[in-house]
Parts: C-alpha cells; sequence; structure tokens
C-alpha cells in the first residue's frame, strides 16, 4: 500500500477535511496508485472502518456513484447508509439569513450538526439549477455541508465538479496507458458531444481540473463555439473548435456534453457531427472511448462506438469502486484521524 509522507489530502493541519476538488488533493498519483491497489486488493483493510458509519445524501439521482460508495465503504468494513433527500428528507434551506416561509422545512445550520452526530464521514450529490451561474459556481450547497457538519465531507458531485468521477478516469487511463518504449505522455481529447437536454458542466470542469492538476498527459478539449468552459479548470488545456483536429493522434477521448458556460444553462449547439463515428476514430491513435455514464446512445455516442472494443466505459464505471476505496481509506487513516 502507498504511504505517503506526509498527506495525501490538503487541509487536515486546518480541520477541514474535504474531498470535493483536485484541489483538495496534494498527491494525485499516490492516490491514483492507491486505488490500482484496492483494486488489486479490495478487502486488505476490512476491518479498518469496523464501527465508522458513512452517510451518503442525494439531493439528486444516481446508479454509479452510489453502488460503487457503498460497496468502498463495506470494502472497508464501513456501514454505509443512503439517504434520498430529495424525494424522503426535508426540503432543505442553504441561505444564510433567509427567512424560511416558503417550502423549505429545515436549514442547513440545523441539519448538518445532526448528520454529524450519527456519521463519522458524510457524502454529497446536489447538482446545479443551470439558471443561475454566480450561484451554482459559489457551491453554497457543497460549502455549507463542510461548513456545518463537522466532520469530513465528500463530494458525491456538486454544481460544478465530480471529482470520485475524475479520479476514476485517472485510475482508468494509468492502468490503460502502457508505453513503456518510448515513455511518451498520452494524448488526451475532451470532446463535446450533443446532447436533448441541458446538462452541467461538472463533468468537464472536473476531469480538465485532475487531468492538470495531474500533469502527466497532452490534454486538448474541443467542443463548438460558445461551449467554453470555466478556464478556473481548463488553464493549462489546448482548445480546438475544430473536432477533427483535436482527435489527431489521440490515445483517450473523453465524449461527454455540457451545457453552455458562457450564455448560462444554455443548448447553442444541436449539430450530430459532434457525435463521435469509427469513421472519424481514423485520424486517432486507435483511441480508447471514455464517457462517465449514463449515456444516450445514438445521440452522445453511437452504438457502433459503445459496442466497440475501442470503449472502456464499463472498466472506467466499475473503476469508481476503487476510487471511493481509496479516498474512504485516506480519511479513515491520514494525520487528521477521524475521532469518532
Ligand atoms: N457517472 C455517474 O456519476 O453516474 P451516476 O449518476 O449513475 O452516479
Amino acid at each position: 500500500m502507498i504511504e505517503s509522507k506526509d498527506s495525501l489530502f490538503n487541509n487536515f493541519s486546518s480541520g477541514t477535511k474535504k474531498f470535493i476538488s483536485a484541489n483538495d488533493v496534494q498527491d494525485i498519483g499516490a492516490l491514483i496508485q492507491k486505488g490500482l491497489e484496492y483494486k488489486a486488493n479490495p478487502f486488505k483493510h476490512r476491518s479498518l472502518g469496523a464501527g465508522k458509519r458513512i452517510g451518503c445524501l442525494f439531493l439528486n439521482p444516481s446508479m454509479r456513484t452510489r453502488l460503487s460508495t457503498q460497496i468502498a465503504a463495506q470494502n472497508l468494513g464501513m456501514e454505509a447508509i443512503i439517504f434520498n433527500v430529495g424525494q424522503e428528507g426535508w426540503a432543505l434551506e442553504f441561505e444564510e439569513g433567509s427567512v424560511m416561509n416558503g417550502t423549505s422545512v429545515e436549514h442547513i445550520k440545523d441539519a448538518a450538526p445532526v448528520l454529524g452526530k450519527y456519521f463519522n464521514i458524510l457524502a454529497v450529490r446536489t447538482f446545479p439549477s443551470l439558471k443561475n451561474r454566480e450561484e451554482d459556481y459559489s457551491e453554497l450547497y457543497m460549502n455549507q455541508f463542510v461548513k456545518y457538519a463537522g466532520i469530513p465531507v465528500v463530494s458525491l458531485e456538486s454544481a460544478t465538479l465530480h471529482p470520485l468521477q475524475s479520479l476514476a478516469d485517472l485510475i482508468t487511463i494509468t492502468e490503460t496507458y502502457l508505453n513503456p518504449i518510448s515513455g511518451a505522455r498520452p494524448k488526451i481529447v475532451l470532446s463535446w458531444a450533443p446532447h436533448v437536454k441541458p446538462l452541467p458542466q461538472c463533468v468537464a470542469n472536473s476531469f480538465s481540473q485532475w487531468i492538470n492538476a495531474w500533469g502527466e498527459a497532452d490534454f486538448i478539449i474541443t467542443h463548438p463555439p460558445g461551449y467554453e468552459l470555466n478556464e478556473e479548470f481548463t488553464k493549462g488545456a489546448t482548445i480546438n473548435i475544430n473536432q477533427d483536429d483535436a482527435l489527431g493522434d489521440a490515445d483517450f477521448v473523453y465524449v461527454k456534453n455540457w451545457s453552455s458556460y458562457t450564455n448560462y444553462g444554455e443548448i447553442l449547439c444541436d449539430d450530430e457531427n459532434w457525435m463521435l463515428t469509427t469513421d472519424k476514430l481514423k485520424v486517432t491513435n486507435n483511441a480508447k472511448i471514455m464517457h462517465c455514464l449514463p449515456v444516450r446512445r445514438n445521440i452522445e455516442l453511437s452504438d457502433e462506438i459503445l459496442d466497440s472494443k475501442n470503449s472502456i466505459v464499463t472498466q472506467q464505471a466499475g473503476n469508481r469502486v476503487w476510487a471511493a476505496q481509496a479516498v474512504l481509506h485516506t480519511l479513515l487513516t491520514e494525520r487528521g484521524e477521524l475521532d469518532r
């Protein structure tokens, strides 16, 4: 097992224990290796989390994130309790100082500390509204959980980021890309794809943030004009609005739709030519195709690609377990050791 010299996560000494962004991670390479070690030996620490409990709160739907986090916790001996807040819980208020005369029943200032008494780790999924960019990008909901829960908080996808997905993506790239002779860095292309609904930018933001922070790949983003992502996350990537050019010699193509950041939440392009096809892959280095799932077949990605040997989307989703297990292990063991 990888033993970090200092800490894999930041902010432990200040008491803020969280995994909500690549910025919370000091050593991405070591975290990837920890995930791969769990993949080889899932039950290595099957008693570590005995007597400890993780609460997984879903304000929005999920399949992969919910199940992989639950399995990861159980592999470490932790109990995982799932709570679908969006369907089963009281409607929460997140604004400070609000007069609660509307539909919200309970303030996060009251609810989060209670959750902090029930659990040792809190994990939260909360999507953006896609109506108010400033509000979504302030990450008010996730930050309020961090502020008031009093226990470590893990993002299961927030308004702008999806860190457990991105860690699984890097685990997948690391185990798939083998180039021992030349030692060349992989060329990774994030390619926008059409969709029938406006989707958040969080998977694309997060993938960009993690690839850039990792620093082990040549990274290109291709999208139609108007789909530029927030530079906070893409800084360091090459942006090319010509998809055919961008795909040249790619080792990995990560396909994902997102709605416009500049014309916030809008669909600006429905050109089906942006959907990846086998023909388009001819200019790549027999690229592996990635997608976080769920995927709209023959809208975002064609059957011929998804059903081909180039697709590694199932492997990628499988690796969500090892990403979650690496993160939970780190929270359970590092110098900000859980005290309950
Ligand atoms: N990729 C992902 O987060 O899948 P779910 O929405 O099913 O959790």
